[in-house]
């Protein structure tokens, strides 16, 4: 109850503890461009709308009289302590939000305790997201899987050289979708004036380009980055060259079909993400909270379970947990936290997801995340 008697103490930065009006709120202070960007999704958008109803047809299941007085959120979730089951999903060129981008993100994450993973796409390198992050903040690497492989190992080299613990590879994104928002606005052209920072900060990408990159061959730079961006030639069989290359947990993301989940774990995988890039990839496809039960069964146990696409709540996190996935990462909700206060708005953003979290979980008769299973819920109406 410290939220009703403290409030959210003196990070709150006026911001609305119902974090569905963020999106609006953002919309008032971004521009066309950069609001399209983060709330945008793929074609007609129906997987993104998907993707929230699919939680609308669950409802937890309340349980009295179980002695909730003692809460503990806490889980490990591959090798890393996180004091609540919640990861800042990977999001790219974050200053395009805020002048602070990553830096802002990382600094938010670390004073709670909680796991950013960070973009391949970032608008800061790595190694200074991590040097604001601080010693000691846990912090995970997401790859964009390039066509150069000495460019792959050199992310991996310098990943693991900057304290990220985990990999997280993004498996859905080989290439940008077909997504209007951005299309209508030219968001590539955009992109010139932000930069990828861990690309153009890169040894073996400078090579590539010819020497570090400046006004001169900024637009050489850009390009030699779509065109280096993804492999859409990768298959199951290229998974050994990441072992080879990373000896930390890797996690991948973007998986919807049990087969696949069960590929991945025969693969030796240590973890999935089960997501669709919230919506942003393939128009149509399955809400990612329908494809996570299958996921989870497939998986049987045998590897990590992580969820992300359409978390707004303490409430979407317990459905996701029951339903079979061991932490979530949020995305957009951050974002526009970030957008509307810097640092202070991405505390925001997940000091209430953890807040409301803690809330649902103990009024629903429960005092950890792990005690959530598929009984927590019903689709039906009514409690059979
Ligand atoms: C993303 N996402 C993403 N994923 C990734 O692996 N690397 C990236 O660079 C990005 N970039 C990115 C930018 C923006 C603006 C958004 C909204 C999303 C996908 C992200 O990690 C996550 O899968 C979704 O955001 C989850 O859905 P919600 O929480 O936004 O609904």
């Amino acid at each position: 109850n410290s939220i009703y008697l403290e409030g959210l103490g003196d990070v709150r930065p006026g911001l609305p503890t119902d974090l569905t009006r963020l999106e609006g709120l953002a919309e008032g202070v971004l521009s066309a461009q950069a609001f399209g960007y983060v709330a945008g999704a793929a074609g007609s958008e129906a997987t993104a709308r998907a993707n929230r109803a699919a939680f609308d047809r669950w409802r937890i299941v309340p349980r009295m009289l179980r002695d909730v007085a003692e809460r503990d959120l806490s889980v490990d979730v591959l090798g890393t302590a996180m004091p609540a089951p919640v990861l800042l999903a990977p999001i790219g060129v974050q200053s395009i939000l805020h002048p602070d981008g990553e830096l802002a993100t990382a600094r938010a994450a670390a004073a709670e305790g909680l796991t950013a993973v960070l973009s391949t796409a970032a608008s800061h390198s790595m190694e200074e997201v991590a040097e604001a992050a601080g010693d000691g903040a846990p912090r995970w690497y997401q790859l964009y899987w390039p066509k150069d492989r000495d460019l792959a190992v050199s992310f991996l080299d310098r990943a693991r050289a900057a304290g990220y613990t985990a990999l997280v590879v993004t498996l859905d994104t080989f290439t940008l979708a077909w997504r209007p928002r951005d299309l209508d606005r030219a968001y590539l052209p955009f992109l010139r004036g932000v930069g990828v920072a861990n690309y153009f900060a890169d040894p073996v990408f400078q090579r590539a380009v010819g020497g570090p990159v400046t006004g001169a061959n900024r637009q050489a730079a850009l390009l030699h980055w779509v065109a280096n961006f993804g492999n859409p030639s990768l298959t199951w069989d290229d998974l050994a060259f990441l072992r080879e290359h990373w000896d930390g947990p890797i996690a991948l993301k973007g998986i919807q079909h049990p087969d696949d989940a069960r590929r991945a774990v025969e693969a030796g995988m240590d973890g999935v993400i089960v997501s669709n890039h919230g919506g942003r990839q393939v128009d149509g496809a399955v809400a990612a909270l329908d494809a996570l039960p299958a996921v989870a069964a497939a998986v049987g146990g045998r590897a990590c379970v992580l969820f992300d696409s359409g978390v707004r709540t303490g409430a979407d996190i317990v459905k996701a947990l029951a339903l079979g996935a061991r932490a979530v990462l949020v995305g957009r909700p951050y974002a526009y936290g970030l957008a509307l206060g810097g640092q202070a708005g991405v505390r925001h953003v997940l000091r209430c997801l953890q807040a409301e979290l803690e809330l649902t979980l103990a009024l629903s008769g429960l005092t950890r995340p792990g005690q959530l299973t598929p009984e927590s819920l019903t689709s039906a109406p009514v409690p059979a």
